[in-house]
């Protein structure tokens, strides 16, 4: 997996808000992928309040979809291995943040029987605060899915991502950003989170 991308800010110790950088997967890693959340999908969950730390909820006004937790294991290594290289590519171009491991990675399926989508959040509120950059990798042709951008809220009106397959948009996780209700078909990303010290 090769990323390609453009990262200067005129300031050193300023970095872009996101980055679309392209990735070298085969139609047949992606095909893989697509079939294992298909066929054994899970509900994706939101982290419950603070109050309930570490445990998890189903909120489907928030969130409605179905993941595929990937294991470290098997045909899924290599996947891993190239995604670490991919992220520390990024981070050392562009982001520059203290980086120490990544989470689980997850295929997240949006369908339109359900309006699959996920409304406005950040994926490091509490308890997950120290997720720092958050990759979602488009799986699905975009003309396979209608509605179900990714959008980021840095200011009115909303910024919506690149929809070009095998395009992965990298960001801070403090950013607030949602997927639109998928109205036609579906869509496929595949999603991580890599975690570090905390900010200071
Ligand atoms: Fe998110």
């Amino acid at each position: 997996m090769v990323a390609e991308a453009h990262s200067q800010t005129a300031d050193p110790h300023s970095f872009p808000n996101y980055i679309t950088a392209e990735m070298n997967m085969d139609d047949q890693m992606i095909a893989h992928m697509i079939q294992a959340v298909d066929n054994d999908p899970e509900e994706g969950v939101i982290a419950a309040s603070a109050e309930e730390e570490g445990r998890f909820t189903s909120d489907r006004a928030l969130r409605r979809s179905q993941v595929f937790r990937v294991p470290a294991e098997n045909e899924w290594i290599g996947v891993y291995q190239g995604f670490g290289q991919f992220i520390e590519q990024i981070n050392a171009q562009v982001f520059n943040f203290n980086l120490e491991g990544i989470e689980a990675l997850q295929i997240a399926r949006y369908q339109a029987g359900e309006l699959g989508h996920y409304g406005w959040h950040t994926d490091s509120a509490y308890p997950n605060n120290r997720r720092k950059l958050s990759i979602s990798v488009q799986l699905s042709e975009s003309e396979d899915y209608e509605g179900g951008d990714l959008e980021f809220m840095f200011r009115d009106p909303p910024v919506k991502a690149s929809r070009q397959k095998r395009h992965a948009i990298v960001f801070p996780s403090y950013s607030v950003h949602r997927v639109t209700p998928v109205t036609k078909g579906a869509r496929y990303s595949l999603v991580a989170w890599i975690r570090g010290e905390r900010w200071r």
